[in-house]
């Protein structure tokens, strides 16, 4: 297999691990910085310095250009672009969504992908826009899987093909998309025509296509997000199980004069100081960066590391089992990314069973944590408990001799025996001051304990601060201070 991917740690549906190029291996989760050859406000061999060990660039625009067209040909693109870490192409298809066109075919494309030595290739696949209706979307996507089959038949099962799904805003064509492409025998398979989404804020609906998408697709499959790489993002995508991006943003921000970070990005007249800690921004004022006659290079050096930046972060956060928390505090930058995590959390069920097992700990940060994949997991495990017939479920006090079991209370997870307060989620899980939410979602988990255990008789003793709570969720359970 030309590409490959093996997952070393893991967290929700996020990994880190490896993905194979023929001989080349970079780091996932990583970022690849489109080049356009024509403008070229950072080279790639700088990128390289800075750790970047994938770019893309788009191979439509080295055929139809009269300067790169022979030399692509007759140097390949590692000599031509100075870099030899991983070069991947795309075909042609963002100019296909953009101008309607191309003067170019599926076999022609990736012929010419192959012989300017790119590492992976991309089909002439048709992003179809997400306000396109069914039929459109059905048509387009036929043509997409089509052509898939035909790059598999012609440049055989060993090409380093990427296998992008479509399907629009269709979650069954999104599924069934992911099935067919994971059946094709597609390894790398990029999530398309997600552009439009992002760039109006969509985040529910992107949550939703890619979700569908990924549920389909194989665990073993690197997962590329297409044209996504702002930074106040890249969390919640890593945590729905992507595994790449590629983004223009860097650049396309610079020359408009934007200043990213990672809640949000500002125009850098708007700038009153410099909030990073990259060298553009430790060895410039705002006065400086903003007057500078490189000052569109200097924006795109200083947004390249800072997208760089975040994806370190994500790994960490990976390795250590705290992305929850990451993907929270990203997402309460902008309101369209809160409606985007809370679609996530709406998905916890799938989710869970792509989460890890422990983590190095539990921040409870408000109402959202209720839902995490920890809690349902926990609570699903509840039915499993071995009770005598009289149980006490405590949330303050001790064990009481005259019940056969007494179990102690952890909002948000529930109930559970003392065996389990030093392990996780119990242990680790750090609360504030209880609140109502976290309160109720642990009185669910005694009601799974209750609807579990026909046989046992439940009493809950509490502060009469949460008896209210308790016979909400509870009915007429009896209830002791
Ligand atoms: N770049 C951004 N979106 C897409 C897509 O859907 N397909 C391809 N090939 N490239 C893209
Ligand atoms: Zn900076």
């Amino acid at each position: 297999m030309a590409i490959s991917f093996e997952s070393l740690d893991s967290d929700i549906a996020g990994r880190c691990g490896k993905l194979k190029v023929g001989k080349k291996t970079i780091k996932t989760p990583a970022l690849l910085p489109v080049i356009n050859p024509h403008l070229q406000l950072v080279t790639p061999k700088e990128m390289q310095s800075m750790g970047v060990e994938a770019l893309i660039t788009n191979a439509y625009i080295f055929s139809q250009s009269g300067q790169y067209r022979k030399k692509a040909l007759a140097e390949g693109l590692h000599r031509l672009l100075d870099f030899d870490g991983v070069i991947m192409t795309d075909s042609g298809s963002f100019q296909l969504s953009v101008y309607g066109e191309v003067s170019i075919t599926n076999t022609e494309t990736l012929t010419f992908q192959r012989d300017i030595e790119s590492d992976i290739w991309v089909p002439l696949d048709i992003p179809t826009s997400p306000d396109s209706d069914r039929k459109t979307a059905e048509r387009e996507l036929a043509v997409t899987m089509q052509r898939l089959a035909e790059a598999k038949e012609v440049f055989g099962s060993d090409a380093p093909l990427a296998g992008p799904v479509q399907g629009g805003s269709f979650i069954d064509l999104r599924e069934r998309a992911g099935r067919d492409v994971t059946d094709l025998g597609f390894s790398f398979c990029p999530i398309g025509a997600v552009v439009p989404l992002m760039e109006s804020y969509r985040y529910q609906d992107l949550v939703r296509v890619v979700l569908a998408a990924k549920q389909a697709l194989s665990p073993s499959a690197c997962v590329h997000l297409f044209g996504a790489g702002h930074p106040s993002m890249l969390a919640l995508a890593v945590a729905m199980g992507c595994d790449l991006f590629d983004s223009a943003a860097y650049a396309l921000y610079a020359k408009e004069g934007r200043y990213l970070t990672t809640h949000g990005s500002f125009k850098i007249d708007e700038l009153a100081d410099l909030p990073c800690a990259c060298t553009v921004c430790r060895t410039h004022t705002t006065e400086e960066l903003r007057t500078a006659p490189d000052r569109e290079r200097l924006l795109a050096l200083h947004n390249l590391y800072v997208t760089l930046a975040e994806i370190s972060r994500i790994r960490q956060a990976v390795f250590d089992g705290t992305l929850w928390e990451l993907v929270d505090e990203r997402c309460r930058s902008h309101p369209q990314l809160l409606s985007g995590y809370r679609e996530l959390l709406k998905n916890t069920a799938s989710l869970e069973k792509y989460d890890r097992v422990s983590k190095r700990r539990f921040f409870y940060r408000g109402d959202e944590s209720c839902y995490r994949t920890e809690v349902f997991r926990y609570q699903q495990m509840l039915p499993r408990l071995l009770l005598g017939s009289r149980v006490l479920v405590t949330f303050g006090g001790g064990i009481r001799e005259e019940f056969d079991d007494t179990l102690f209370f952890k909002p948000p997870f529930g109930p559970y025996p003392k065996e389990l307060r030093e392990t996780f989620p119990i242990g680790p899980c750090e609360i504030p001051e209880w609140d109502d939410a976290m309160v109720r979602k642990g009185c669910e988990g005694i009601k799974l304990l209750i609807e579990s255990h026909k046989d046992c008789q439940f009493i809950v003793s509490c502060n009469p601060r949460w008896e209210k709570i308790v016979r909400e969720v509870l009915g007429d359970i009896e209830v002791q201070q």
